[in-house]
């Protein structure tokens, strides 16, 4: 695999119901499109970060099918497909690495040499201005620190999907923007970027809104 995937696929779920007991996801089909900003927007418990799981290829839907470029994005265990990047609500990060460890992580679980993913780990954390904090333990930042790191390791590997689950929601206005730029170049680029978000100027910087409420799109 070569580092940087160059996107044309979408992310299709085609008649997505998630059923674990109770009813999450209720036959939710919508497409997001290649070199598209999406909003994915919903009060608390709607569905969001349920919807990303099962579109991402972290959860098997119930009934119905999430692809990516065609293929199901469940490959049976749970891992995504390499495809596919992630910004989580709870970032996700190991406690005990530094930041700039865990950014290069995304990249080592996809091949990368540590030198390599050491660079591109400190570039990634300085396009969200903590270059300075690389060598910190994850456990040894705020709150929106830590949200730029789970930013700069979703988007260091250059995937051609980036899932990021309300990646702005600890910022200031002022990195909330930069947060923002990074993703839409993605999505120049040729990347699905979906943003899964409470904000309402997100959803209004975004190319298409989609609105779930109870785990249906309304
Ligand atoms: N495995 C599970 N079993 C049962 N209920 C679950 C499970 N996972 C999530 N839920 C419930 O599903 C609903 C949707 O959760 P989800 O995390 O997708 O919401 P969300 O829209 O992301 O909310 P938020 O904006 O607060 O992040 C919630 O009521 C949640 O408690
Ligand atoms: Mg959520």
């Amino acid at each position: 695999m070569t580092a940087e995937m160059n996107g044309t696929g979408d992310l299709v779920l085609d008649h997505v119901s998630y059923q674990p007991g109770p009813l999450l996801l209720d036959d939710v089909s919508v497409t997001f499109a290649a070199g598209r900003v999406t909003a994915l927007s919903g009060p608390s418990g709607s569905g969001k970060t349920t919807l990303l799981s099962i579109a991402g290829g972290l959860v098997a839907p119930s009934t119905g099918a999430a692809t990516y470029d065609g293929r199901a994005t469940w490959q049976g265990d749970g891992d995504p497909p390499p495809e596919i990047a992630f910004v989580l609500q709870v970032y996700g990060l190991v406690p005990i690495l530094s930041a700039r460890e865990n950014v290069a992580i995304a990249l080592r679980a996809r091949g990368t040499s540590w030198t390599d993913a050491s660079d591109r780990a400190e570039a990634a954390l300085a396009r969200f201005d903590i270059a300075d904090l690389g060598d910190r333990q994850v456990e040894e930042l705020s709150g929106g620190q830590l949200q730029r790191v789970a930013c700069a390791r979703g988007l260091v590997v250059g995937a051609p999907v980036l899932l990021a689950d309300e990646p702005t929601s600890e910022l200031d206005q002022g990195n909330v923007s930069v947060v923002l730029d990074a993703l839409r170049a993605e999505a120049e680029r040729g990347c699905v970027v979906v943003i899964a978000t409470h904000d309402p100027a997100i959803v209004e910087l975004a190319d298409h809104h989609v609105a779930i409420d109870e785990g249906r799109i309304t």
